[in-house]
């Protein structure tokens, strides 16, 4: 039977796939990998473009940000991937980072639960620990707690030392102000692996910039 591999291919970087997203991204007949603007790029695929195989056949799907399309896409997504693996083709569906980390696959995956195919999900390397071992910065250390939030929810800390924040685009200035009042001290990390990597500690700077695929490691005393 045909089955269904959610990939994490990294953070951006061709040489941060795992052996075993390669070997598998080598051998499905079909990859399917997401794009946040209609007919934008998909980073996921360019990261993992050389491991292609010549024949295979390739698609990119548009899964919007906003909440309003997102179910209807991931459906319809789904509804593709499933049409191909009736026909008994296996498929890679590939994601940046890791798959169940602010992903379109977990999406994707309640629509894949009722049906009889094999499903199987081959972890990547999140954005984040690339950015940590990128500025050589520790994440969380001894019996500490790492909190990961989207910049939404940076209004919502009270007392962790540690913590992330993801989806910092457009939400540079809140989540900036709301560290700086609590005392942490940070680092803005963008593109992390990709042509264009940066990374920050000014103020000015990071609001001048403003990244998408940008997160922002935090800690404090
Ligand atoms: C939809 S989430 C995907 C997270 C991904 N699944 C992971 O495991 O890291 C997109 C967010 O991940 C972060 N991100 C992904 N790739 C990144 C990169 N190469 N550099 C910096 N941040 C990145 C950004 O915060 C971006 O807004």
């Amino acid at each position: 039977m045909a089955t269904l591999y959610g990939i994490g291919v990294g953070p951006g970087d061709s040489e941060l796939l795992t052996v075993k997203a390669v070997r598998t991204i080598e051998r499905c007949q079909v990859v399917v990998a997401p794009c946040a603007i209609e007919g934008g790029e998909s980073i996921a695929l360019e990261t993992a473009r050389e491991y292609i195989k010549p024949g295979t056949e390739v698609i990119v799907k548009h899964f919007p940000m906003g909440k309003k399309d997102r179910v209807i896409k991931a459906l319809e997504a789904y509804e593709f991937i499933e049409a191909r693996l009736r026909e008994g083709r296996d498929v890679a569906f590939l994601t940046i980072g890791d798959p169940y980390v602010y992903s379109t696959y977990s999406h994707m995956l309640k629509h894949v639960r009722d049906c009889g195919f094999e499903v199987q999900t081959i972890p990547g390397i999140t954005s984040f620990c690339a950015a940590a071992s990128l500025v050589n910065r520790t994440l969380v250390v001894g019996d500490e707690e790492l909190v990961i939030m989207p910049a939404t929810k940076v209004r919502e800390i009270t007392d962790e030392k540690f913590i992330v924040i993801m989806k910092v685009y457009k939400h540079e200035e809140e989540v900036l102000d709301v560290l700086e009042e609590k005392g942490f001290d940070y680092v803005y990390a963008s593109r992390v692996g990709r042509e264009g990597e940066t990374i920050l500690t000014d103020r000015n700077e990071i609001l001048r910039l403003r990244d998408y695929m940008s997160l922002i490691i935090a800690s404090r005393d």
